[in-house]
């Protein structure tokens, strides 16, 4: 009865199992963002493991210069789009700018992101004081991912775009949060824009799997924006973006396999890649 509507049975879908076997194993989670079905086939034939819909939307999409204008619809929206094209990967939504400023909410919402946008699992971006919001969610069996390090949504409280955890005493704290907020429950965590060694040293510290973006080439999995690896974004992108057009790749396509193979033979990232 559970697999009476499996579609391709040859490339089963990944669960959250197959992620912990993957960490266990050492192979690397290869993910990339997504806002539409079109990509979505092509992530999804390109093997990509784990698709995030991104609220990263409201810059490459909307030409916002932060996420922060991202609503809770337009996420639903572009979420519902993807699962449309997806079969394999593993589909995360965005919990947008102020969606989760209590419990309820949050859960009102990623109930909405998991029924409406076909999301396997939410992410929210967290600190000490989201801690209780995953919690209250992982309680009511929803799937959370914590994203830990820079977290844009915060971006005009924090004054920019910038690396985080560099001084000893913020690389303690993030260390913690990430392992408060996996005892709270979050099943995977991830990493954006943080050191190198703190990436290693918190992945080394959680048993869920932990994906980073600039968290250097230690985490169990690596995400870029696709707009970025395919550089169709124009202007200066972050130090830790590579190009995969660049290179022998002919199409989009040939960039994406490009971007898993890179991953999962832990090419990428490289040490220019890395803080
Ligand atoms: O919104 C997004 O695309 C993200 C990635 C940068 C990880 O959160």
């Amino acid at each position: 009865m559970y697999t009476h509507l499996q579609r391709d049975v040859s490339r089963p879908p990944v669960t959250l199992a197959t992620l912990a076997r993957m960490k266990a194993d050492g192979e690397r989670i290869a993910s990339l963002t997504c806002y539409d079905a079109s990509f979505a086939v092509l992530l999804d034939q390109a093997g990509v493991d784990v698709v995030l819909v991104g609220d990263s939307l409201g810059m490459v999409i909307q030409g916002h210069d932060t996420t922060v204008p991202v609503t809770m619809d337009q996420v639903v929206y572009h979420s519902a789009a993807v699962a449309r094209g997806l079969h394999r990967p593993f589909q995360i939504a965005d919990l947008p700018f102020m969606s989760y400023p209590s419990k309820d909410l949050a859960l009102a919402h990623s109930v909405r992101l998991m029924q409406e946008g076909g999301a396997k699992m939410i992410k929210l971006e967290s600190g000490g004081k989201q801690t209780e919001i995953v919690e209250f969610l992982t309680g009511h069996d929803i799937a959370v991912c914590a994203h830990v390090g820079l977290k844009p949504q915060s971006v005009h409280k924090t004054g920019g775009f910038r690396v985080q955890g560099r001084e000893q005493d913020t690389a303690t704290r993030l260390v913690n949060e990430a392992k408060q907020l996996e005892a709270a429950g979050a099943d995977i965590v991830l990493l954006e824009c943080i050191p190198a060694a703190l990436g290693a040293t918190i992945t080394q510290a959680l048993r869920v799997p932990v994906i980073g973006i600039g968290a250097g080439p230690d985490t169990d999995g690596q995400i870029l924006v696709t707009y970025d690896m395919l550089d169709i974004t124009t202007g200066r992108k972050p130090r830790f973006v590579r190009n995969f057009m660049d290179g022998a790749a002919r199409n989009n396509q040939e960039a994406l396999a490009a971007y898993v193979r890179a991953v999962k033979q832990r090419e990428y990232p490289a040490p220019e890649h890395s803080f």
